[in-house]
Formats: C-alpha cells, sequence, structure tokens
C-alpha cells in the first residue's frame, strides 16, 4: 500500500489529478471507476483544468464507471450522480458520454439494473483505476458497514450517519430531499481492479482513515478492506492523516 499525506486538500487534488493523468497517458483505453464525492470532484476540477491547458490530454477512448447512483433520482436531478457527474466533469473534457456509465437509479426494475452494471463491467473487461472516496464511517462507493468483501452490485440502505452526511447542501439540500437507498458497485468489484486510489481529507475524516488503516481489517469498516489490494493507494491531507497511528507505514509526503 502507498501511502501519501499531502499538505491541504487542494495538494490532494493535484495528487489525485496526477495519477489519472498518469494512468490515461499511459492508456487511453482507460477504463476508470469513479466517485462522487466532493473529495473526488476536487480532483476532477484539477483534471478538467489540465485538460484545457495540455493541449494533448485526452478523454476519447477512456471508458467510466461510477461506483454509485441514488434509487429513484432520475439523470436530470441535480442530486443524481449522473447528472453531478456531466456538470463537474464529462461535459468539460472530451470524453464521449456514451462510455460514460452510471447505474440507473430511476429504473424500472432496480435489481435488473445491477446485474446489468455489473455484467457491463466484466463485458469491458473490468476495471484499471477506481478513484475512491472515503465516508465518515469508512463507507466506500456505498458500500456500508457491514459490506462484504465478495460484494457485487446491489442496492444498500443508507445508514442514519450517511443519511446525515449527505444532506449537507452539496448534494441535498436538506434530510427531506435526500434519498435512503443506491444501487452501489461491490467490494467485490472494486477489489478486482488493477488499482484503487482512495481519497481523503479534513479533520472530519481523520476517525475514518485512523479505523480503515489502523483497525483490522473487516466489514465493520469496508474501506479497511482494501487494504490487502497491491495496488492501493491512499491520498490523504495532514489532516485526514492526523489520527493514524502505524508506526511502521511508509509515507510519501508532498
Ligand atoms: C459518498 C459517496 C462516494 C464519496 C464518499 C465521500 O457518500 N458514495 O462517492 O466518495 O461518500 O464523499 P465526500 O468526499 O463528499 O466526503
Amino acid at each position: 500500500m502507498g501511502l501519501v499525506v499531502c499538505a491541504d486538500a487542494e495538494r490532494a487534488a493535484i495528487e489525485v489529478a496526477d495519477l489519472i493523468e498518469a494512468a490515461v497517458r499511459n492508456d487511453p483505453r482507460l477504463r476508470l471507476g469513479l466517485a462522487t464525492g466532493r473529495t473526488a470532484t476536487r480532483a476532477y476540477a484539477e483534471l478538467v483544468r489540465r485538460y484545457h491547458a495540455s493541449g494533448d490530454l485526452t478523454f476519447r477512448h477512456v471508458t467510466t464507471f461510477n461506483t454509485d447512483e441514488f434509487v429513484g433520482i432520475a439523470p436530470e436531478d441535480p442530486r443524481s450522480t449522473r447528472f453531478t457527474m456531466n456538470t463537474r466533469l464529462f461535459n468539460s473534457i472530451d470524453i464521449r458520454l456514451e462510455h460514460t456509465h452510471v447505474p440507473r437509479g430511476d429504473a424500472e426494475d432496480v435489481e435488473l439494473e445491477c446485474r446489468a452494471y455489473e455484467s457491463l463491467i466484466r463485458a469491458r473487461g473490468g476495471l484499471d483505476l477506481v478513484v475512491l472516496g472515503l465516508g465518515h464511517n469508512g463507507h466506500i462507493g456505498f458500500n456500508e458497514p457491514g459490506s462484504s468483501p465478495r460484494s457485487r452490485t446491489r442496492v444498500v440502505e443508507f445508514t442514519e450517519s450517511t443519511v446525515a452526511a449527505l444532506s449537507d447542501g452539496q448534494r441535498c439540500r436538506n434530510l427531506s430531499e435526500t434519498p435512503t437507498r443506491a444501487v452501489t458497485i461491490g467490494l467485490a468489484t472494486i477489489l478486482e481492479a488493477r488499482r484503487l486510489v482512495l481519497v481523503a481529507t479534513g479533520i472530519a475524516k481523520a476517525q475514518a482513515v485512523h479505523r480503515a488503516v489502523d483497525c483490522r481489517p473487516g466489514p465493520s469498516v469496508p474501506a479497511s478492506q482494501l487494504l490487502a489490494h497491491p495496488g492501493l493507494t491512499i491520498v490523504v491531507d495532514r489532516e485526514a492523516a492526523s489520527a493514524i497511528d502505524r508506526p511502521s507505514l511508509e509515507v510519501g509526503r508532498v
């Protein structure tokens, strides 16, 4: 596992953008898994900036799969993952929208949608790199505490703390507007990816980072189950790293 501690959230976004840019330049047909949270979207803003500044960075042949979508929410709804990703990233780079995949949370048969999403990832050959945010309770994608490392794309019910975190005004204005379920890709699908980047910033994530990194891996902290993955890089800022207490960890600092 690589752990990179950055001076602040801005620097962490640059670090994540570096990893994505390098992966896309190395393999223009990259199959990229993407998270939608505030932390990851900071890195996407940096990618958009680089796309316009560089002149030779292209996403034309990249395929993306978002990790999750709210159940019951249509793609046009500003709360949806689809809307967020289109406005924060996809519409601002040269990726083909038909190469960007997000589960339909408003599918009539959402169980069927889950199976179809999983099959689509498999049909495309799996994921090369997945960018993941970290929930306050250690969730990744929307794999809430209790999620099995064998889990696949499915519908999950949010814990109360996740509903509270989601109603913070970024995507949902208040509790009554906050969905209570999502379609999420599973831990097994994530763990099969070749590389994983887990990013967390801010003091509010310090305990989640500590539990993911220092405690015995297990379903109660879903992110801890990523540590067994040989291609995992954790990118945190100093605040998010402040509760890590494993002395043997090799840390890169930028
Ligand atoms: C959310 C999402 C993830 C996100 C993570 C952290 O609930 N399912 O896509 O990466 O939790 O979000 P944030 O970075 O906004 O704290």
